[in-house]
């Protein structure tokens, strides 16, 4: 009797512990995911220096990859260099008036992926796999990025003597914006835009991505 009674508290306790060792996970991974904003304002006076990104880039050769094929390579570009890619990239194309990025404020360092193979659905998908792990890394490690499709491919490629493609840039710096999210009903707006001073951010409802 006696011994049931002890193997059942104990079998209570770790089960407790289980449970909220598991919503800890759960709530801080979530916390990442909601943190991994796309920033269009840095601070600069935070510098970016080639060990974050080689930190960011840990995660490169632990992601899933089609047929494991691992097309994609990576440059890092950070101080002068990185400075020297601002004039190439368009951010805020949902608020042309803001010119975005602000003089000043442009990211201080930048991630460029690149494939070794021409562009298709398999490389797209590692491409997008890839962006956002970097990206929950930045954040992890208390830095902010974006993703930038709209950039000048020949101009990068040039600066940088790339010897193949680049397909998407990360801007990677401090972030210096207040960014939210906020629930909207299908058919809505889905445009982001600024809200005194705040950078506000329509999504979907859960309810309305499901497909019964
Ligand atoms: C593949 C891809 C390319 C993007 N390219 C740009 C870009 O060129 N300029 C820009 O300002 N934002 C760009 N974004 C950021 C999106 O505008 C942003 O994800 C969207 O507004 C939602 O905001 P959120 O990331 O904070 O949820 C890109 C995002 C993705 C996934």
């Amino acid at each position: 009797m006696a011994d049931n009674f002890l193997g059942n508290k104990m079998e209570e306790h770790l089960a407790r512990q289980q449970h909220s060792k598991a919503a800890k996970t759960t709530r801080s991974f979530n916390q990442l995911v909601l943190e991994n904003r796309s920033y269009r304002a840095f601070d600069k006076s935070f510098e970016v220096n080639e060990h974050h990104l080689r930190r960011m880039l840990e995660v490169c050769n632990k992601i899933p990859s089609a047929r494991n094929q691992q097309v994609l390579r990576y440059r890092m570009v950070w101080g002068e260099e990185a400075e020297k890619l601002n004039a190439f990239i368009r951010l805020g194309g949902a608020l042309p008036e803001l010119n975005l990025p602000a003089p000043g404020t442009e990211p201080s360092a930048y991630i460029i992926i690149c494939s070794t193979v021409e562009e298709s659905r398999y490389v797209s998908v590692d491409l997008g796999i890839a962006a956002q792990t970097i990206l929950l890394k930045a954040a992890d490690m208390g830095l902010n990025g974006i993703c930038i499709g709209a950039f000048n491919k020949a101009a990068v490629t040039e600066t940088l003597a790339l010897p193949c493609e680049p397909l998407l840039l990360l801007g990677i710096g401090k972030g210096a914006e207040k960014i939210v999210l906020r629930d909207i009903e299908a058919g809505e707006s889905q445009n982001y835009y600024r809200e005194e001073g705040v950078h506000v951010v329509p999504k979907l409802r859960l309810e309305d991505l499901l497909i019964h």
